[in-house]
């Protein structure tokens, strides 16, 4: 059974990936991904300086769903470029992804200048890529870029212009969700003018309010209670973005990587069929640490074996649609 997959010349020994977000930004979690069978290592968002973020209590989860308004805590993008080199000293590699919310354009130029040239300086062995988040929706006062189309156009053509990348192996973008179906073409004609190999989608569903019955008080307190959603309910949503961009990409070499709500081998499944090259383990994780990636992993493997199915090249992007007849 081969479950490999792969995104622009790197290659992922699964398609099963942590998120950004939960469990990953200490070094302690990023070398617990390492030691895990998750096919990367994302890190959580960094910044230039680092941030302790929104007030607590500012995560929550059941069996359906959680919700945050973390307010991108994390140590600075120094501590994950060291982290990097630290992970340059181990024999056991794997794709080193780095996710960047630099507060605004210039702060990811220097960001990103800084990780290709120390990929360049320390020769690292490892493939190291960039995940850049255009969606985040938990910072006070500030807008998801990726909901202003023009906006997202010109940061986009400042920062290819202005930055470094040529040692940085596979650059993404983190999309929120798109809920108009013409929204779908202007946002991928846009991606589709910049050296970008794929696009995370869907970040957390923004804005969204859980409340305690028995405190008549939302569970989570920055934001009067408001934030992100992920988990289960969002994954209809996830796949139909799946779906709709890689129409979008079919003659591109730009991949999909699916997010929300992935807990078992069959979520995987429905990823891969909706067009996604792999997929990221965002709420799951948080519940179940580093063993739920090889849980899902052998449960997708079992899902192929039942359906016979060799590698995933056979039902990727491959759903099919009913036929329709005349009532
Ligand atoms: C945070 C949440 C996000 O959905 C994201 O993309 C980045 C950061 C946060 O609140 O920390």
């Amino acid at each position: 059974m081969d479950i490999r997959t792969q995104i622009g010349n790197v290659l992922f020994d699964t398609p099963i990936m942590n998120a950004s977000g939960p469990s990953c930004t200490s070094k302690q979690e990023l070398f617990n991904i390492l030691f895990s069978e998750s096919a990367a290592i994302v890190t959580k968002s960094c910044t230039l300086e680092s941030r302790t973020g929104n007030d607590k209590p500012r995560y929550w989860h059941n069996n359906k769903l959680s919700i945050n308004s973390m307010g991108l805590p994390n140590n600075g993008y120094k501590y994950y470029v060291d982290v990097l080199k630290h992970m340059s000293y181990f024999s056991r590699t794997k794709p080193y992804i780095m996710s960047i919310a630099g507060m605004n354009c210039k702060d990811n130029i220097e960001i990103i200048n800084c990780i290709n040239s120390t990929i360049h300086l320390e020769k690292v062995h490892f493939d190291v890529g960039i995940e850049i988040n255009l969606s985040c929706p938990n910072i006070i006062n500030k807008g998801q870029l990726a909901y202003d189309f023009s906006a997202m156009d010109f940061y986009l053509s400042k920062l290819f212009t202005e930055c470094l990348h040529d040692k940085i192996k596979i650059i993404g973008i983190k999309l929120p969700p798109y809920f108009e179906l013409h929204h779908f073409k202007i946002v991928a004609d846009i991606i589709k003018k910049y050296p970008i190999n794929f696009v995370t989608t869907i970040n957390s569903i923004g804005n969204g309010l859980v409340i305690d019955i028995e405190k008549e008080a939302p569970v989570i307190a920055p934001k009067e209670g408001i934030g992100g959603i992920g988990g289960s309910v969002v994954k209809q949503t996830a796949l139909s973005n799946v779906y709709n961009f890689s129409k979008q990409f079919i003659h591109t070499d730009i991949k999909i990587i699916g997010c929300g709500g992935v807990e078992n081998g069959s979520d995987v499944f429905e990823y891969i069929l909706a067009g996604a090259a792999a997929v990221q383990v965002g709420t799951q994780f948080y519940r179940e640490g580093c063993h739920c990636f090889k849980r899902i992993r052998q449960e997708l493997i079992n899902l192929m074996k039942k359906k016979k199915y060799n590698e995933i090249s056979e039902f990727y992007s491959k759903l099919y649609l009913n036929d329709v007849f005349d009532e």
